[in-house]
């Protein structure tokens, strides 16, 4: 692990997030919003981790504006974006309010309170049970239901998505989490807390390289692995880059099984949804808040 990295990571990202915050009003085109985070962070000399997800009351995660989006922020907001800095990751995630509906706020503030909570029982000897029944017990003092089956996660260098899933429910795992690199996100919700796989969301990962007879296919696929790698990325990238006529190529490559596009992950019953995250370095006992 690159500790430096780590924490140049994750000062972007806290950077960034106060940036944004006060930027993000209802009616902002979501399209702008997702460019003008991602522009940020490359200002601030780090790299994208994955597209800005912009997800809009039922919808959890994975939406990220098409590159002829034209919806605009409303109702509860999730902001989640990533920073990597040689391959080091900051995953953080800010939920907001643009209603001032009392619902939405409760709910904001019961993620966030969970967050905090995890954090203060946080170190390498915390069994992974014990910081889902934190989560689970705040969210619930505040009379809403966890979404028991999205996690938090240990990350590695370009691997936004490592071995360890930090439950937000008490799983009863005695497990230590241990030394390393963690994503902590509490979800909650005023539905039953089941999320199934919605639509597409834009978002895309490479899955399995193999020869494409498409010829544009075969150039987006090496910018894709020149570019990305082995974390996600937007189509809209791609059309920045080779101009619509990507959009069937991405598309073939999809079919093929080359490359996943990500569903929205949604609220089964079209109930709300909050999300607050942090990545956390935990290293010899201390716990370090890196995108704070
Ligand atoms: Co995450």
């Amino acid at each position: 692990m690159n500790r430096d990295e780590i924490l140049k990571a994750g000062k972007i990202a806290s950077e960034v997030k106060s940036w944004i915050r006060p930027k993000v009003k209802k009616g902002a085109p979501l399209l702008e919003l997702a460019e003008m985070i991602e522009k940020k962070i490359r200002d601030l000399k780090g790299g994208i981790a994955f597209p800005v997800n912009l997800s809009i009351n039922e919808y959890a995660a994975h939406y990220t504006p098409s590159h002829d989006d034209d919806s605009s922020a409303h109702g509860l907001l999730k902001v989640d974006f990533g920073v990597e800095v040689g391959g080091w990751i900051a995953d953080n995630s800010f939920s907001t309010d643009l209603e001032d509906s009392s619902l939405n706020k409760r709910l904001i503030k019961s993620t966030e309170e969970a967050l905090e909570n995890a954090e203060h029982v946080l170190s390498n000897d915390t069994s992974l049970g014990k910081i889902g029944e934190k989560i689970e017990e705040t969210i619930k003092s505040h009379g809403f239901n966890v979404v028991a089956n999205l996690s938090g996660h240990s990350m590695e260098q370009y691997d936004l998505h490592a071995g360890v899933t930090v439950p937000n429910v008490n799983n009863n795992s005695q497990a230590k989490i241990g030394e390393g690199l963690y994503a902590i996100e509490p979800f909650a919700t005023d539905g039953k807390g089941l999320i199934h796989e919605g639509k597409k969301g834009n978002i895309f990962i490479l899955q399995k390289d193999k020869n494409t007879r498409d010829s544009l296919g075969r150039e987006i696929l090496e910018f894709i692995k020149d570019n990305y790698g082995s974390l996600p990325f937007a189509s809209r990238w791609i059309v920045r880059e080779f101009g619509t006529r990507a959009i069937l190529s991405l598309n073939h490559l999809e079919n093929e099984g080359i490359l996943y596009q990500y569903p929205v992950l949604t609220e089964e019953k079209g109930k709300f949804v909050a999300q607050s995250e942090n990545t956390f370095l935990i290293e010899k006992g201390k716990v370090i808040n890196t995108s704070k």
